[in-house]
């Protein structure tokens, strides 16, 4: 029987199925709290891709034997199967398979930024982005001459909507935004930023990655012209992203890459293109990564992401609390019960590399550096930070040898 929403994870069952969390470094098992870099993959993923190998690995689209059907058959209902799970009614014509969420970034910028903008046009971001985004629209904006602005944040690591409402314009084309920080937690007015934007006949593309994998994402309650995210923090497979557009929207773009699989029929002179979404996956696609992502989709829903939103935010509470009753820890982003299950922080007395390499000795995996956001860092006037990022199969007990491994880091600095 199905849990319901309410019901609280059964972690331990749920940690049985993820392999690797079996492992340990010098008898000690292994605390994995790295998961918004890249979340651990669970049996039932590992076994659709290794099944897609052992009886079915061909190419798609091209071929008429069985193996060419079978896989062909499998990788189209995977752009169904990931619609579905982000609420994307039309189907697999507004899901383009990508590598990773930078991809479906850059798709969005090369193949609709280059068209349409301008040096009279604005792109309205913020300061908390990830390179992905950020570095994408500066470099597109200087190929342009588009105008890059950047929403602030305030002391907490909100969005100061007011200054959105300011900086979002009749000259602004499009608003792109991270609808969950990868370094603050905050979770962004992602709605009302779309409404914002949709008044001023702007688009907004919202980067997804660290939604999707911890909350109901619903792309058309949003209003989002554009969403990306990726496979492999959602206990799926490397190598595969997820680009949604608005169907008129993907339809009216210019593909991204050229190639064999995109194209209906070729001339010397011309080339007419595939429809949605094949135009825009030139060459050989990702095929076991795109079908094992449709398997990572049944495995969240089996489970239910609401209850994985409450537990990760009931640990993300407790490690906030936790690291917050020390006073030589700053926590950066918002209160703990406002935030999604990350928590960045600093030891006074230990640079972030160094605690991550204690804990390592501890076998507990956290990052450290600058989480791809540099010039949020700079704002935040810190060149890193340590991060702890928690999913389904994560306990308090691990928060607990998190503590305590910072407790060893700051004895052996004292
Ligand atoms: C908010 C956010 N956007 C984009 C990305 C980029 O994801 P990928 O490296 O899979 O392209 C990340 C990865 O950490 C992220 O956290």
């Amino acid at each position: 029987m199905k849990a319901s929403t309410t019901d609280p994870l059964d972690t331990e069952h749920i940690r049985a199925d993820f392999p690797i969390l079996q492992r340990e470094f010098d008898g000690t098992q292994l605390v994995y709290l790295d998961n918004a870099a890249t979340s651990q993959t669970p049996e039932p993923v590992i076994d659709t891709i290794a099944e897609y190998y052992r009886t079915y690995n061909a190419n798609v689209h091209r071929g008429l034997h069985q193996l060419s059907q079978e896989a062909s058959i499998a990788y189209e209902e995977a752009h169904d199967r990931v619609a579905e799970f982000i609420g994307a009614s039309g189907g697999r014509e507004e899901i383009v398979f990508t590598k990773n969420t930078t991809e479906s970034m850059n798709l969005v910028a090369y193949a609709w930024g280059l068209a349409e903008l301008g040096p009279e046009d604005e792109v309205v971001t913020t300061q908390m982005e990830h390179h992905s985004s950020l570095v994408t629209w500066q470099q597109i904006g200087k190929k342009t001459g588009a105008e890059v602005k950047y929403i602030r944040i305030d002391e907490e690591g909100y969005l100061d909507m007011d200054h959105a409402k300011e900086l979002i314009t009749d000259d602004t084309a499009m608003v792109s935004v991270a609808h969950v920080s990868n370094t603050l937690g905050t979770i962004n007015p992602v709605s009302e930023l779309a409404e914002l934007a949709h008044d001023h006949g702007a688009y907004i593309f919202v980067d997804g990655a660290q939604s999707v994998p911890h909350q109901p994402v619903d792309v058309e309650a949003i209003d989002a012209d554009f969403f990306a995210f990726s496979g492999h923090k959602m206990c799926g497979p490397t190598g595969i992203g997820v680009l949604y557009g608005k169907r008129e929207l993907l339809e009216s773009m210019q593909p991204y890459l050229y190639g064999g699989s995109m194209v209906r029929k070729v001339t010397y002179e011309e080339t007419t293109f595939e429809e949605l979404p094949w135009k825009f996956e030139a060459g050989t696609p990702v095929i076991g990564q795109g079908i094992a992502l449709a398997a990572a989709c049944d495995y969240l829903d089996e489970i239910g992401l609401e209850r994985i939103q409450r537990h990760e935010h009931e640990l993300a509470e407790y490690a906030y609390d936790r690291l917050t009753e020390f006073e030589d820890i700053t926590v950066y982003g918002p209160p703990g019960d406002d935030r999604v299950g990350l928590v960045s922080f600093n030891l006074d007395s230990v640079h972030a590399h160094d605690l991550s390499s204690i804990l390592n000795d501890h076998a507990v995996a956290i990052r450290a550096g600058d989480h791809c956001t540099q010039p949020l860092h700079d704002t935040l006037d810190t060149a890193a930070s340590a991060r702890a990022s928690f999913y389904l199969y994560n306990t308090r007990k691990e928060i607990d040898a998190l503590i305590e491994g910072i407790d060893d880091a700051r004895a052996l600095f004292a």
